[in-house]
Formats: structure tokens, C-alpha cells, sequence
């Protein structure tokens, strides 16, 4: 509070246990309320509340309590709630706000209804997610609720102020305060909360049975301790709960009984492929545990997170570097180890979002994936056909090329799906895989105009079909080529310009056949892939930034290590070499079937050209930082035949020539491209990023030629493509900082 003025004049406290006394407590050491009016069952324990500095004053009854309150606070056993709401009815004033700590929200709401006749919009249920094994008002703490969060369920009509207020006093106790709806809490809460004390109550009881001289105590090792610290908890407390919030633990109860027979019965085969699948998707959830609790696994929604990337002008850029592994590669590395039969191990693998996103998917479908560590995978195949339906929707954050595969691989499938992502992805076209699927036998669902999410109807057998590709996608090709392993008879594809091979390449280490005709690409359904072993190599397109950073910036030389130069990949090279980049190839090899160099690039005095267009699919995700070349080059750059660029994660032309602007350089944009006249001044200033990890880092790269400081707004999406960047490029000479959590 800036005026430093209470937030509540009055506030009663009904029930001086842990979390009352401690509210109590954390009120009046932030000074949120004027007064402090403690009121328990046992008035020994609020007269102890007054000695202890809990609460301001000690209330004898509900009535002196309540009297005279603007905030209410019920903090008693779930199940005493009714009584007191009926005790305090009287005295609560209609412009009080009242709520609650409860862990069961829809209780609260039926209590308040019973007693109250409705729902005034003056009543807040509230729940922090604080506690400890501890009880009682001797337990007390002010700092419980610091870092904690605090859930809270308000009606859609209820009172603005009486929700802000409320707001304001629990993040004056230093909570976080979330709010949600009152049935979305129950089913959370049942999961996250009510079932875990469940299991550790029943695992203590039936040890402590099982064990007369107690000896199981006496040697419990760290684990024993660890597990079950919360049966220590209060037993009234939890037995309201589990009565109060009844249908959605048994629910609960019942999913977790099933999975508890099911390792029982591996356990008791033998079977121990299930028990690894299991226990590793258990650590590797438990090792996200907090994204998990969002219901997103992997990923996070990144645009919950603010990141600023804030950068000094100038610079050189000197090292020696390996980019993390490639992004393509590294999702088909996932789909094809998944549906092989063996083990395949990947080396390599891109530990950002949007591969880890398809890990995690597959998880999801019953696949064992031990790893990633340190970019080692380890894929225990299920075959073609040991795909398992999925529980809920498969949530694939920013990547529009998982969710682009995935479709065809999941149309032939026997169960349904849905397919979700980020706001981004949200946007973006599907319906050119939706469309060609469809004509294969596939039943999908798309939102308004193709966008996501998509729901596929699984059992639907597809048939091959030939598809001439209306625009240059890898993406759309290997969707079809995918969904072509399974259909009956022969499916190809013809694509109108040459588009990354990566998934015809890794189908024939796979051991299945991919014909190849010109511009055309076709499989026949029905065979199998055998699982191989799988070196991804360094992604060009992380690379790309580097390439530009060193061409542009004075006095560098940087060597890039062990970047994958696909034909279908190098674009990016080709039109730097033609702007008159200096970039040696060393080392050529090829590894795994994918062609592999080091780059050595140093400064050079580039010129504007007109991109080819061939050159376009070739450097498709190269372009904003090809903009900033061309910006720094010496004469007119222009790109045509590129309008693929304004659907990819942004309008990549649109955002990279406001980026621009906003520095003070002034672009031409064209419905398939852009015109940039070179050595225009790079100022500073601030530029919107728009959530694009590729743009991102392109101004990241501009800040090496420009006159003052850049912002980058919104940041935090450089996760899905290039962990590790800003320190990668600091380590080489990009005067590059942080603001946020990254
Ligand atoms: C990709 C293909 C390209 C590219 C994307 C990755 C792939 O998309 O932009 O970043 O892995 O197949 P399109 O195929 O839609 O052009």
C-alpha cells in the first residue's frame, strides 16, 4: 500500500488455529487492517493469541467479533463452517466482506447458500496453499504465507471491491493469489492436496498394523520420512475435508486405486517395461512438478512469463561454439524412436520447449523416454501400433511442427485426440494438414478458420492419396508422409519447391523405404520402423544467428562446431555468401545420414541483393536475421516470394519491419516481402518481439551495429528453440542482459 493506510479496518478472525493465527498474524505485522479481532472456540486460546501478538484483541463471543467487521475471516474446520455462518448471521454487517480458508470450496459455497439464502457478491471463498504438518495457534507464523499461492473462487457477479481488497490483503501477506472457479478448485485440490494426505494416512496406519514393536519407525529410512511427514497432520482438520469434498476425491481415489493395480500386476508379471515407462514419466513429471501443476507438463505457457532481453550497442563477436541440437531433427528423432521397435538413442536432442513438448506427448501416450540429459534420450519403442490414448489433450506450447506431424500420425490411430498450444500456435493455419488428411479418411475438427485446437477422431482407416502441395511446407509433407505409413496403399506428396528432407532422411534410417521421384516423395503404408541410434547435429537455424553476428560486427571470427548442413537447409549460407559473407566449410562429414561442418565466419563487408527465390524454403526461419544483414549490407536487399513468413510464430515481415522502425530504419514491406536499402543508422530504443523467439534473437544479433541500447520485450519463447542463447552469445561478445525470469 503505497499510502500505507490498511487495507480493512476491522477484520475478525473466526478460529485461532495454524492458518487463522497465522492470517492474524501476517495482517498485523504488514499493518493490513486496523484492528485484529481474534475470536476461538476455547478462549484460552484467544486470550494466548493476544500474549503471543497474534491478534489485537481477544473476542468472547462471535457476536463482539463479528460487530462492527468490514472482513470476516472463517478459518474453523470445514465442517464446523455451517454452525458459525448461522452464529454470525446476525451480526455481519451487509457491506462486510466475508470468506474463508477452507480446502474444499464448493462446501463453503453450500454452506454459505444454506444459511444465507444465496451467494452475496460480498462472499470470497478463499484457499491458501499453506500449512504444515503443524496445528494449533502456538504454530502461528506471519511469514506462512510468503511465496505461497492463494486460490481464490469469486462468483462471476462478484463485488469488484470486495475481491480487490481481499486481493490486496493476501498479497500484503506476501501470497500470490490466483483465482479460479469453485468446482475447477475441488477437482485440483482433491488431486494436488486431499489425495496424498489420504495415502500417507492409510500408509502410516497400515505400517504401524503390520509392525507391533513399531520397529518400522525405528529404521525408517529418509523416504519413509519424507512420504509421510503430512499423516502427522490434523485428523479433524482432514476428516472435514474428505467429507466435504467427497465426489472429486473419490474420483480421484479411484484413478489412482486402478494405477496402483496396474504396477501390482507388473510387479507381480515380472513385467518390468512397465514400471520403468511408469517411474519414468513419474520423474520426469515430478522434475517439472510445478509446470505440471498447470496442467502443461513440459511446457509453459512462456507468455506468463516476462522476459526483457536489454542490450549495449557495439561489440565483436570471437569463440569457438557448438549451437544446441537441431529442432526438426530432434522432434522426428522422438515420433520415429517412439513408433520403432527397439530402443533408439539420440544424441544431441534439443532441450527446448518445442522438442521437449513432443517428448512429453509421447510420454503421454504410453511411451517410455528415459533422458533428456545432457542431450541424450533414450526411446523405448512401442511399435506402429502400441500407441496409448492420451488422458486428456496433448498441449504442444509453440510448435506448430509438432502439432503439424502429429496430426497425421494421430489420424491413423485408434484412439481420439486433441492437439492444443500457446496463444501463438492458437492462431496458426492447420487447415493445409487438416484438409489433405481428410481426403485420406481422416475425421479432424479444427476451430474457426483451421486454427487449433484440433480434435481427431481415432478408428478411421486412411487411404493413400497422391497431393500436390499447394504451398512449400516440410511441415505439411511430412504430416501426410506420416499419416502414409499407416494408410492403405501408396501416399505421395509433391511439393512446389524443395522443403527440408529431414523426415524422408530419418524414415530411411528407420529402415522404411521412402521413394523418391524429382520433386515428388510417396510411401506405402503398412510397414514398420526398427529402432537405430541417432546423432543430431547443431541447428543451422541457431547457428544463423551467429552467422549475422559475426558478419556484421567488426573485427570477429567465430567458429561454429558440428552444424548440420542439410541441402535443404542452407539457405541461410548460400544468400550471406552471395551478400558477400566470408563462411569456410571445414571438416565436411556426414553423420547419420545428415550432412555436418564447422563454420568459420569473420567480418565482412556485405551487400544487398535480390534473394533468389528458390533460396526461400531454404532459409525459411532465417529471415529476420537475414533483415538485419540487410540492414547493416551495403545497397538495396530485396525478398519476394516469402508470404509463407507471415504465419509462422509471428508475422515475421510485418514485426521484423516494425522492430526495425522502432530503430529507426525504414523497410518497404510487400505482401510476400519486404525491400530493405542497407546502411541505414541502427538506433536504440525498444522493440516488440511478439512473442517470436526468431525475432527475439535477430535484435539480440542488430544490437552488435547499433548506436544506442535495445529492448526486446516479451522474450521468454527464445526457450523453445535456443536454450542457453544469452549466455552463448555473451560468451562471444554480445554485451546481451536479462531482465525477468529466463
Ligand atoms: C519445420 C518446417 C518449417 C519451419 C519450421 C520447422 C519442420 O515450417 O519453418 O520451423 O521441422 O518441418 P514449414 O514446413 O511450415 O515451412
Amino acid at each position: 500500500m503505497a499510502d500505507n493506510q490498511p487495507l480493512f479496518q476491522r477484520v475478525a478472525v473466526i478460529g485461532l488455529g495454524l492458518i487463522g493465527g497465522s492470517l492474524a498474524s501476517a495482517i498485523r505485522s504488514h499493518n493490513l487492517a486496523r484492528v485484529v479481532v481474534g475470536f476461538d472456540q476455547k478462549p484460552e486460546d484467544a486470550a494466548l493469541g493476544v500474549d503471543l501478538g497474534v491478534i489485537d484483541q481477544a473476542a468472547t463471543t462471535l457476536e463482539q467479533a463479528v460487530r462492527g467487521s468490514d472482513l470476516v475471516v472463517l478459518a474453523v474446520p470445514v465442517r464446523a463452517t455451517r454452525v458459525v455462518l448461522e452464529q454470525i448471521r446476525p451480526w455481519l454487517a451487509s457491506d462486510a466482506v466475508l470468506t474463508d480458508v477452507g480446502s474444499t470450496k464448493s462446501s463453503f459455497v453450500a454452506d454459505v447458500k444454506a444459511v444465507f439464502g444465496n451467494l452475496s457478491p460480498r462472499v470470497i471463498p478463499g484457499h491458501p496453499i499453506a500449512g504444515s504438518e503443524k496445528s494449533g495457534i502456538r504454530a502461528a507464523n506471519p511469514d506462512l504465507f510468503a511465496n505461497h499461492k492463494v486460490i481464490l473462487t469469486p462468483a462471476d457477479d462478484a463485488d469488484a471491491a470486495a475481491l480487490s481488497g481481499l486481493t490486496a490483503l493476501w498479497e500484503g501477506t506476501g501470497a500470490t493469489v490466483l483465482t479460479m472457479s469453485v468446482a475447477y478448485h475441488d477437482e485440483v485440490l482433491a488431486a494436488t492436496s486431499h489425495l496424498p494426505h489420504l495415502i500417507a494416512f492409510s500408509l502410516v496406519d497400515t505400517l504401524a498394523g503390520e509392525d507391533e514393536n513399531m520397529d518400522i519407525f525405528r529404521y525408517a529410512a529418509g523416504g519413509f520420512r519424507d512420504f509421510t511427514r503430512i499423516a502427522a497432520s490434523d485428523p479433524v482438520m482432514w476428516h472435514d475435508i474428505f467429507l466435504s469434498n467427497r465426489d472429486a476425491v473419490l474420483r480421484v481415489i479411484d484413478h489412482f486405486t486402478q494405477d496402483l493395480d496396474q504396477l501390482r500386476a507388473a510387479i507381480a508379471n515380472g513385467d518390468g517395461a512397465t514400471l520403468l515407462r511408469v517411474f519414468s514419466r513419474a520423474k520426469a513429471a515430478r522434475e517439472h512438478f510445478s509446470k505440471m501443476l498447470s496442467g502443461q507438463a513440459y511446457v509453459t505457457n512462456n507468455t506468463d512469463k516476462q522476459v526483457i532481453f536489454s542490450m549495449q550497442p557495439g561489440g565483436s563477436v570471437r569463440g569457438d561454439i557448438r549451437v544446441p541440437g537441431d529442432k526438426s531433427m530432434s522432434h522426428r528423432s522422438i515420433m520415429l524412436g517412439a513408433l520403432a521397435e527397439g530402443i533408439t538413442e539420440v544424441k544431441g536432442f534439443l532441450e527446448g520447449e518445442d522438442s521437449l513438448a513432443t517428448l512429453q506427448a509421447f510420454r503421454d501416450m504410453g511411451v517410455t523416454i528415459e533422458g533428456p540429459e545432457d542431450g541424450f534420450v533414450r526411446i523405448h519403442g512401442v511399435g506402429m501400433h502400441g500407441l496409448q490414448a492420451p488422458r486428456g489433450p496433448l498441449y504442444l506450447g509453440n510448435s506448430g511442427t509438432a502439432m503439424r506431424l502429429f496430426s497425421g500420425l494421430l489420424a491413423a490411430q485408434p484412439f481420439d485426440s486433441e492437439l492444443t498450444g500457446d496463444a501463438s500456435l492458437s492462431k496458426r493455419p492447420m487447415g493445409r494438414v487438416a484438409d489433405p488428411l481428410r481426403a485420406m479418411g481422416a475425421v479432424i475438427d479444427t476451430a474457426e478458420g483451421g486454427r487449433p485446437p484440433l480434435r481427431i477422431r481415432g478408428g478411421n482407416p486412411l487411404t493413400g492419396i497422391h497431393y500436390e502441395m499447394p504451398v512449400a511446407s516440410a511441415q505439411v509433407k511430412s504430416c501426410l508422409l506420416l499419416a502414409g505409413l499407416y494408410a492403405e496403399g501408396v501416399t505421395s506428396v509433391t511439393e512446389p519447391a524443395p522443403t527440408r528432407d529431414h523426415t524422408e532422411r530419418m524414415l530411411e534410417g528407420f529402415g522404411y523405404h521412402v521413394h523418391r521421384d524429382g520433386a515428388t516423395a510417396s510411401v506405402t503404408g503398412g510397414g514398420k520402423l526398427t529402432a537405430c541410434a541417432i546423432d543430431v547435429p547443431a541447428d543451422i537455424s541457431s547457428a544463423a544467428f551467429f552467422l549475422v553476428a559475426a558478419s556484421i560486427a567488426p573485427d570477429s571470427d567465430l567458429t561454429l562446431r558440428h552444424v548440420g548442413m542439410n541441402p535443404t537447409r542452407v539457405g541461410v549460407i548460400n544468400i550471406l555468401r552471395q551478400m558477400g559473407a566470408n563462411i569456410e566449410v571445414l571438416e565436411e562429414r556426414v553423420i547419420g545420414g545428415e550432412p555436418v561442418a564447422d563454420l568459420r565466419v569473420r567480418s565482412a563487408e556485405l551487400r544487398g541483393i535480390d534473394i533468389p527465390e528458390d533460396q526461400v524454403p531454404l532459409a525459411i526461419d532465417e529471415f529476420p536475421v537475414l533483415f538485419i544483414a540487410a540492414t547493416c549490407a551495403k545497397g538495396r536487399t530485396v525478398l519476394r516470394g516469402a508470404e509463407e513468413l507471415r504465419v509462422k510464430e509471428s508475422d515475421r515481415i510485418q514485426v521484423m519491419a516494425d522492430g526495425l522502425a522502432a530503430l529507426g530504419v525504414e523497410t518497404t514491406v510487400t505482401p510476400d516481402g519486404i525491400v530493405i536499402e542497407g546502411g541505414q543508422t541502427i538506433g536504440g530504443g525498444t522493440v516488440e518481439s511478439h512473442e517470436d523467439h526468431r525475432i527475439s534473437m535477430s535484435f539480440a544479433v542488430a544490437s552488435l551495429r547499433a548506436t544506442g541500447p535495445i529492448r526486446i520485450n516479451d522474450c521468454a519463447n527464445v526457450a523453445t528453440s535456443f536454450p542457453g542463447f544469452v549466455d552463448l552469445a555473451k560468451q562471444t561478445g554480445i554485451q546481451i542482459s536479462t531482465e525477468g525470469e529466463f
